[in-house]
């Protein structure tokens, strides 16, 4: 049966409101499009079905203070402290880093790929993972990958909307995200896993970062193996040492060297699209650009390339052009000027 036909009958059936065939012609495309490698529309289509069905679980006559109720307004809370739900494209190929970082991230993966084997064995699946390192270096990114490479749903927690000042708050909300994600079978990140650290301002109590370091530990315990935690930090130093030995593998991004550069530049212009006017001038902009970030070099390559088309005829059509050189040199420049000022305050 070709998608056509799935989705003639996902008409018919959802026009004729038969619920009963509507479900498994849906359960059939899913399976068909994991098939045909469309996993990451699979995903998605589940994804939608899971959603719909615990809709229906949880709509229709509420009586107040029957479980019901409980439960839908568990989930409005649960969907508060989720930012996105997604999958990804992303695969190794898009990620640039240090040789080392990758072959641990290529075993973390492949743990997770080879479950079966270490499930009979009965040994333990690393899936609490701890991404840090400065800022733009490629943690939400490698987060990113992994998901894709994977292929498995990811929801990206919101711990801004977590972390409360009202005393226990934290730790309560902290259980219900993660108890309902891990029931899924999803990647949870926590993005900026250190704003959990802002706690200790909130907080004059104490004990209240300690509850919620111990409620974290409990919850890792609970975690079923092919659930996986992700938590990325640019300040890892705010983070509990006790939770920080609770992670199964820890991956440090750093600051791009010369040849990671070099790397960065050929994937941002692997279409070959694009080439440099004057490529020998191009190895002394990569030294320049040493201490910064893979975010802002690919950030001012972009907006050289953008501004070397402004400056091309107007009604010429071309389908490769020139970088001006000359131009990435000054964004450059003007990147590591402020990054130097800021570094003096
Ligand atoms: N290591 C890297 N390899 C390739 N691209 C990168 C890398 N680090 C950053 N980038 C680029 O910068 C963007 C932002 O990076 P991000 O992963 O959000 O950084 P972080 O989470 O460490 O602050 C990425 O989407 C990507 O385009
Ligand atoms: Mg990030």
């Amino acid at each position: 049966m070709s998608q056509f036909n799935y989705i003639k009958d996902i008409a018919k059936f959802g026009l004729e409101n038969d619920q009963q065939k509507l479900l498994s012609v849906l359960n059939e495309l899913i399976e068909y499009s994991k098939k045909t490698k469309k996993v990451n529309f699979a995903l998605q289509l589940q994804s939608i079905l899971k959603e719909a069905i615990r809709h229906q679980q949880t709509t229709g006559l509420t009586k107040v203070g029957s479980d019901v109720h409980f439960q839908r307004i568990e989930d409005k809370d649960y969907n508060e402290f989720i930012i996105e739900k997604l999958t990804s494209d992303y695969s190794f190929e898009n990620l640039v880093c240090e040789e080392s970082v990758k072959n641990e991230l290529n075993y973390f993966i492949q743990e997770h790929r080879s479950s079966e084997i270490l499930n009979k064995f009965e040994l333990p699946i690393a899936n609490k993972v701890l991404l840090h390192g400065p800022s733009g270096c490629g943690k939400t990114l490698a987060s990113y990958v992994i998901a894709g490479e994977l292929e498995k749903m990811m929801v990206v927690i919101n711990l801004g909307a977590i972390v409360s000042s009202k005393l226990g708050e934290t730790s309560k909300n902290l259980s219900k995200v993660f108890k309902r994600a891990a029931s899924e079978d999803l990647i949870i990140f926590f993005d900026e896993f250190d704003s959990l650290g802002k706690v200790r301002d909130y907080s004059q109590d104490h004990g209240e970062m300690k509850r919620i370091v111990n409620t974290i530990l409990q919850l890792f315990d609970y975690l079923p193996q092919s659930s996986i935690v992700i938590a990325a930090t640019n300040q890892v130093n705010m983070i509990d040492e006790a939770l920080l030995r609770r992670f199964d593998m820890s991956f440090k991004f750093e600051l791009p060297t010369e040849n990671r550069i070099k790397e960065l530049i050929d994937l941002t212009l692997k279409n070959g699209r694009f080439s440099f006017d004057k490529p020998k001038s191009v190895r002394g902009i990569i030294i320049e650009s040493i201490g910064l970030s893979y975010y802002t070099i690919q950030k001012t390559l972009i907006t050289a390339i953008k501004r070397s088309l402004f400056d091309l005829p107007k009604d010429s059509h071309p389908s490769t052009a020139k970088i001006n050189t000359a131009i990435w040199k000054e964004l450059i420049l003007k990147e590591k000027s402020s990054f130097s000022l800021s570094k003096s305050v």
